[in-house]
Formats: structure tokens, C-alpha cells, sequence
């Protein structure tokens, strides 16, 4: 049994925060949040996904900020919610930078307890596979939040994956790395993926040793949505689900799509 929750990654932890906005930012590949030109264009889709601005959008998961100020830059009035203390404050900083301040806030919170804000947002948007790392039992509790935060008819823009990047069974592999997410001097790190595929469950574990024989671990999991059961799914959350596109392309997604886009609306 792969999946142990003492070990599940805290993204709001300051050194785990810290360490993962290192490969945020990382350009050299795309797996924490995507590289410039990945954003840019995905935000070129959400704009014709979301309302006209300057409607207003909650970035939940919001990350170091980059789809929230691209989308403060078009005109629309962000806020960003997230519990990572070192992506908050890289986010603000952006804002500062790109001078859309006025337009864009970024708040720590978490989504597990979101409140529904005085002014419901118009729209909202969980990008990057955010909702299947809840274990399964929470995801229609989020969605239910998510929903309560956007006005009646508001949309939803949701990205899920819906297989692993990798074969049923298990993968192991070891190298010595200058630093990673679970620190920032040279070690072994020791990596573990299982794919559960009855279970559709894909959880990633690493164990880190240090030249000084102490040890770290963390365990990264996903509970992914089979295709048929995210309309059920989204339903329990308070969400009519009104198209589903096979990634980030404008084609309509199967039960084949290796990740969706899922467009819903807060039922009245
Ligand atoms: C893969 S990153 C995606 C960030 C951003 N959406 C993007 O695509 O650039 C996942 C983000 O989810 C945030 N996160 C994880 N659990 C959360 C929770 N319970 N509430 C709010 N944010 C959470 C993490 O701090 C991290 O910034």
C-alpha cells in the first residue's frame, strides 16, 4: 500500500514553499507550474474560456502568481489564493513588477477552508492538476467552496489529469542531486512512483540522504477522476459541467485525454 499520509507533501511549509518555487520557476522543464511561453499561451485560451473583463476571477492554487497577473494585465481583477507563503510572496512581487498592483491581490488560504468572499467572483480557475491531489472523499468538499466563492452562473475552469505519466506498477531510480525539494545541498535521492490503476491512485515518494546520514522524505499523491465520473463529480460540487476539452486544445475531451479542461458553472 503505497499511499501513507504521514508523508504527504505540506505545501505550506516555508522550506518546502521555498524549495518548490526554485522549480516553479525553473525553466529548464515544465513540471511544477509551466515554462513563460506554456503560460502565455494557456492564458491566451483562458481568456476566451472566462467572462469579458474586467469580471472578476479567483485564482485558486494560485501558485507563484503567473496566470493571476497575466490575467491582472489583461484587465481583469484577480485575486490569488494559496498556502505556499514563498509563491505569495513571488506572486505580489510579480505584480509589483509587471505594475498591476491595483488589480491584483494575492491572499494565503487555504482551499480545504475557503470562505465565500463578500463579492462573489464572477469566474474562477484551478490550474495544474490541483483538485485530484485532495485525497478523493475531499474533491467534491472543494468544489462545493469553490463554487459558494463564484456568483450563481459564475464559471469554473478546472485542469485535470486524468492518467499518470507513467505505466501501471511501480518505477524506482536514485541519483545524487546538488539539491531538491527536500533540500538545498548535495544528496542521494532516492525516488519511488506507483500507479495503482484499479485505484486510480498514482503516488510519487522521494527519500533524500544527506552526507551527515540524515534522512527526508515527502509523498506526493494524486486520486484521479475516470472521464465519466467528473460531470457526477463536479454535480456534488454545485457545478454544471458545460464542455470538457481534451487538454488545453479546443477538441473535445474523451475518456482517452491524458488531462481535461473542464468548464463548469455554478448552479443557481
Ligand atoms: C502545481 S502548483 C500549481 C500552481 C498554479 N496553479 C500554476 O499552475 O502555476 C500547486 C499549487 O497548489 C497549492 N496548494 C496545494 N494545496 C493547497 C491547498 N490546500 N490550498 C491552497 N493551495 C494549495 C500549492 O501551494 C501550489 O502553489
Amino acid at each position: 500500500m503505497p499511499f501513507d499520509p504521514r508523508w504527504e507533501l505540506d505545501w505550506s511549509r516555508p522550506d518546502y514553499s521555498r524549495r518548490l518555487l526554485r522549480e516553479h520557476l525553473d525553466q529548464s522543464h515544465d513540471g511544477a507550474t509551466r515554462r513563460t511561453a506554456v503560460v502565455d499561451e494557456q492564458v491566451r485560451r483562458l481568456r476566451r474560456l472566462l467572462p469579458e473583463p474586467p469580471s472578476r476571477v479567483l485564482d485558486a492554487a494560485c501558485g507563484p502568481g503567473l496566470y493571476a497577473v497575466r490575467l491582472a494585465a489583461a484587465g481583469y481583477d484577480v485575486t490569488g489564493v494559496d498556502v505556499g507563503p514563498a509563491a505569495l510572496r513571488h506572486a505580489r512581487s510579480l505584480a509589483r513588477a509587471r505594475a498591476v498592483r491595483g488589480r491584483v491581490r494575492f491572499q494565503r488560504g487555504d482551499l480545504r477552508t475557503l470562505e465565500p468572499p463578500k463579492r462573489p467572483y464572477d469566474a474562477g480557475i484551478v490550474i495544474y492538476y490541483v483538485l485530484e491531489a485532495f485525497p478523493r472523499a475531499e474533491q467534491p468538499r472543494v468544489l462545493r467552496r469553490l463554487a459558494r466563492s463564484l456568483r450563481p452562473g459564475g464559471v469554473l475552469v478546472v485542469e485535470m489529469r486524468l492518467q499518470p505519466d507513467q505505466p501501471p506498477g511501480r518505477i524506482a531510480w536514485w541519483d545524487v542531486v546538488p539539491r531538491s525539494v527536500l533540500g538545498d545541498r548535495r544528496h542521494l535521492l532516492i525516488g519511488d512512483s506507483t500507479y495503482v490503476p484499479h485505484r486510480r491512485s498514482f503516488v510519487l515518494r522521494e527519500i533524500a540522504v544527506f552526507d551527515d546520514g540524515s534522512v527526508a522524505a515527502q509523498q506526493t499523491s494524486a486520486w484521479l477522476c475516470p472521464f465519466e465520473r467528473i460531470q457526477p463529480l463536479f454535480r456534488r460540487g454545485g457545478l454544471a459541467v458545460t464542455a470538457m476539452y481534451d487538454g488545453w486544445t479546443r477538441r473535445r475531451a474523451s475518456a482517452l485525454s491524458e488531462s481535461v479542461l473542464v468548464i463548469a458553472r455554478r448552479e443557481p
